[in-house]
């Protein structure tokens, strides 16, 4: 299952990429704005860092474009910045389905952000997103159920062999990561703090203490 890190700090993906063995990052215009840097600066200085390896980062095209036209011109200049590393995020909007289609036919990867439904996600599959990206966060924010949404998604994919990647996205912590790994995801993507949580157990320090103080009273040789 691959790991991607839903940040624009460089800081933080340097992290995840040389201590957790990261895969990807994904972004949107609040990781963007967070990062304290202009949006094609970041996308250069992040891309930089996967530069030689297959490893993507997903970049959201301005979240006002109406008409797929639009979408499509922008995602190109992006996509160009780094071919084979820049993932265009579009949103499930009729404008962000159509796009999937236009930017497919020019060899440009999509990821369909801001999906909430199996119907929506079953949508971006059909149009050839490379990944769909359903919110677990929000929709349990909003008390939604989420879990059965993510099985019905991936036993979608599978009943029609669709080649899209289900990325399992806005995740707030290591249980929901896991069972996002039971229902068979692909990816999952978190910010920083949830991995960092999710990576710890209290009794993994207990233990350790406790180890640590019978090795201390016992001599060595
Ligand atoms: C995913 O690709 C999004 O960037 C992300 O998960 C958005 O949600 P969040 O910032 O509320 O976690």
């Amino acid at each position: 299952m691959k790991f991607f890190l839903d940040s624009a700090k460089v800081d933080e993906i340097e992290h995840a990429l040389e201590m957790w063995n990261f895969d990807g990052v994904t972004t949107n215009p609040k990781h963007v704005q967070v990062s304290g840097k202009p949006f094609l600066a970041a996308v250069r200085e992040i891309t930089a860092l996967f530069k030689g390896t297959d490893k993507t980062m997903s970049v959201e095209v301005n979240p006002h474009h109406d008409a797929y036209e639009d979408m499509v011109e922008e995602a190109q200049k992006l996509a160009a910045l780094a071919p084979e590393n820049i993932v265009i995020k579009l949103p499930a909007t009729e404008a962000g389905f159509k796009s999937i289609v236009e930017l497919k036919k020019l060899g440009i990867r999509s990821n369909l952000t801001l999906v909430f439904s199996a119907m929506q996600a079953l949508q971006a599959m059909r149009m050839g997103a490379f990944y769909v990206s359903p919110f677990i966060g929000w929709k349990e924010a909003n008390a939604e159920e989420t879990l059965s949404m993510i099985h019905e998604i991936v036993a979608i994919r599978d009943n029609y062999g669709f080649d899209t990647q289900v990325l399992v996205a806005a995740m707030r912590n290591g249980r929901q990561i896991a069972d996002a790994a039971v229902a068979g995801a692909d990816i999952v993507t978190a910010g920083f703090a949830v991995y960092e949580a999710a990576f710890d157990h209290p009794y993994t320090h207990v233990g350790l203490d406790k180890f640590q103080s019978f090795w201390d009273k016992t001599p060595y040789e």
